[in-house]
């Protein structure tokens, strides 16, 4: 009885899962979907979206090809999961890309601008939509933007990258601040490596490399982060077991961020 009712967190909520393809997006879909919520996955890799979509034989999701720069998609998009399933509760803001790993002495602004489209930009035309389908129909919603570890400090991604997500987490603060008033909490994932088409693309790396660079400046030992942590991480952000919580920016990284291995510490 215990694990049925566990497994119905987000019964007759509707979801919107950006960046939902693959990933962590797509562990977000399949785990909002077995907790009784209705989900717009929506993406730019139109393939994959709908044959993942296809592959839950299931009314209660749905592939939509939404380029979040383009603010025309994320309106629609937001417009479909309202006319579709009857209301938007949960916004999760996923969608991102790596950018280039360029030195800022040979940078390329058109390209730093294309990361912030996708990471900053594409994430604030969500926010705008999903907040006035909230506000004007009353839902007392949950938005959840992905950022990163690299949005707290520098060095262990990009430029282009580390800019957009601190940009992100700052967005996320500041719209708090204001959905606050109508009930609409606002909060921030920020995850350490996983190994999901984005890391291993900007690295040239497989899977298993991903981890293993991972594992070798790790704090936790003897677990493998993995999009499925990450999404349960989403879903309790989603839930009303977190129901108080707003403006936080919830790190996933095991203590990465909080030790530094260049000091001298206790051996174990
Ligand atoms: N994997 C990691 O180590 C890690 C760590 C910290 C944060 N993140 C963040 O997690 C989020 C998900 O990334 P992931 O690691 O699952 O990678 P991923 O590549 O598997 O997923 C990202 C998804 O976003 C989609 N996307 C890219 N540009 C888009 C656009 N313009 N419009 C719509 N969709 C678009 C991609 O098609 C893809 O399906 C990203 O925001 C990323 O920055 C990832």
């Amino acid at each position: 009885m215990i694990s049925i009712m566990s497994k119905q967190r987000l019964q007759g909520k509707v979801a919107i899962v950006t960046g939902g393809a693959t990933g962590i997006g797509a562990e977000t879909v399949r785990i909002f979907l077995e907790n009784g919520a209705s989900v717009v996955m929506a993406d730019v890799k139109d393939e994959l979206g709908h044959s993942f979509a296809a592959s839950f034989s299931s009314e209660k999701v749905s592939y939509r090809h939404c380029d979040v720069r383009n603010e025309k998609h994320v309106e629609e998009t937001v417009a479909f999961a309202v006319e579709k399933y009857g209301s938007l509760d949960i916004m999760f803001s996923n969608a991102g890309i790596a950018g280039p790993l360029s030195s800022i002495l040979a940078f390329d602004l058109n390209k730093f601008d294309n990361t912030i489209a996708v990471n900053l930009r594409g994430a604030a035309a969500f926010i705008k939509h999903a907040a006035r389908v909230m506000v004007a129909r009353k839902t007392r919603g949950s938005i959840i933007c992905t950022a990163s570890v690299a949005g707290s400090f520098g060095g262990c991604a990009g430029h282009d990258y580390t800019a957009s997500k601190h940009g992100l987490i700052g967005l996320v603060r500041s719209t708090c601040s204001e959905l606050g008033g109508y009930g609409i909490r606002v909060n921030s994932i920020s995850p350490y490596a996983v190994a999901t088409p984005l890391t291993c693309e900007a690295l040239d790396m497989e899977d298993g490399e991903v981890e293993a660079a991972g594992h070798a400046l790790a704090n936790l030992h003897g677990i493998t982060l993995k999009g499925c942590h990450i999404a349960e991480v989403a879903l309790f952000l989603a839930s009303e077991e977190s129901a108080y919580i707003s403006g936080h920016n919830l790190v996933v990284d095991g203590g990465f961020s909080v030790v530094n291995r260049g000091l001298p510490s206790i051996k174990n």
